[in-house]
Parts: C-alpha cells; structure tokens; sequence
C-alpha cells in the first residue's frame, strides 16, 4: 500500500509539470519537485526506512530521467525574474556551462536507467550503485546554478 503510493505520488509530480508549459518558473520547479519526491524515495530505501522495492526504485530513476529530458528547456530569457524563482543568473550568463551540468545529470540518469532493467535493480548494492552518481549531479549543479533561499 505503502509502496503503491510513493510510486503514485512520483508519476503525478512528473505529469504536473506538463500543466504548467505556458509558464517556464512554474514548469522548471514543479520538474524539481519531482526529482526531490524520487530522491526522497531514494534515500527512504538507502537509509532503510522504506523496504527495498526494486519498482519503486524503477519508479524513481524513470521520474529523474523525464526529468532529466525536459527541464532544460524552461530556462527562456527573461525567465531569470522573479521572487519565485532560485535559479542563479549564471544559468543565462554561462548558458554552456549550465548545460554541462544538465549533461552530466542526463549521462548518469541514462546509466541508472539501463542498469535497472526493465524491472528495477535487482538488490539495494545495485540501487545505490545506479543513483549515487546521480544524486552527484543534483548537488554540482546547485552548487553552480542554484541560488539558496
Ligand atoms: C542541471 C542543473 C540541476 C540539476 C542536475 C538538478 N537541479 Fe535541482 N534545481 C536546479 C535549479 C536551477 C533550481 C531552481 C529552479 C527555480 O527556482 O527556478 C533547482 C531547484 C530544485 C528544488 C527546489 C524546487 C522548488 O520547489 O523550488 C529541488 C527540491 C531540487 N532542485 C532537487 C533536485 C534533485 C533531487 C536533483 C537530482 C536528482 C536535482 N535537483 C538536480 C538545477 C538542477
């Protein structure tokens, strides 16, 4: 019940973002929710507090890699105003720089993905294995490119 939920809760983040297309701030952050709920999700299961589930752990390398594939594209100029929003100016001022990181997000995600197979990593070595690059990514990009609240 538990785990149906969660893998709920991560598709209907992703699907959200699709509503807010005519608005790039909205669009952007509700793709990072996602990430954060499958991150969440990740880290319940590396820390133990949530049962191993090779298809929640699925559930949550598929949420980063839509993710991953999209969120690249809500950053139009003047998308940078804004009290709502925390991307760091750098993104529009080193545009190549930014999009190396967002590479660097895509090569670990796509790892993740062809190491889960079609029904998830086997065992929780095989998870960590497959997310701790990922979650690598998550801090060097906002590191460079995220402003802190
Ligand atoms: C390529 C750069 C990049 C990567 C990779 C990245 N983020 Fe982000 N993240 C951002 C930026 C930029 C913002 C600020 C967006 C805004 O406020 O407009 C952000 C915001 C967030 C937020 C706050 C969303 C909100 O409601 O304001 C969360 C949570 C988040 N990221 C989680 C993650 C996690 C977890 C990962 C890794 C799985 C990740 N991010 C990977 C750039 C990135």
């Amino acid at each position: 019940m538990k785990k149906t939920f969660l893998v709920i809760s991560l598709l209907a983040a992703t699907a959200a973002a699709a509503y807010a297309a005519d608005d790039p701030i909205a669009a952007r952050k509700s793709l990072m929710q996602a990430n954060g709920a499958a991150a969440g999700a990740s880290a319940g299961m590396m820390k133990g507090e949530i049962a191993y589930s090779p298809a929640v752990a699925k559930a949550a390398i598929a949420s980063f890699n839509a993710t991953a594939h999209t969120f690249g594209d809500y950053f139009p100029e003047g998308s940078d105003m804004g009290a709502d929003t925390h991307a760091s100016p750098k993104i529009w001022e080193d545009r190549a720089g930014f999009d190396a990181e967002l590479a660097k997000f895509q090569t670990a995600v796509a790892a993740a993905m062809q190491a889960s197979g079609k029904d998830g990593p086997a065992d929780l070595d095989a998870f960590k294995a497959a997310v701790g690059p990922i979650f690598g990514t998550c801090k060097s990009c906002h590191e460079g490119y995220q402003v802190r609240q």
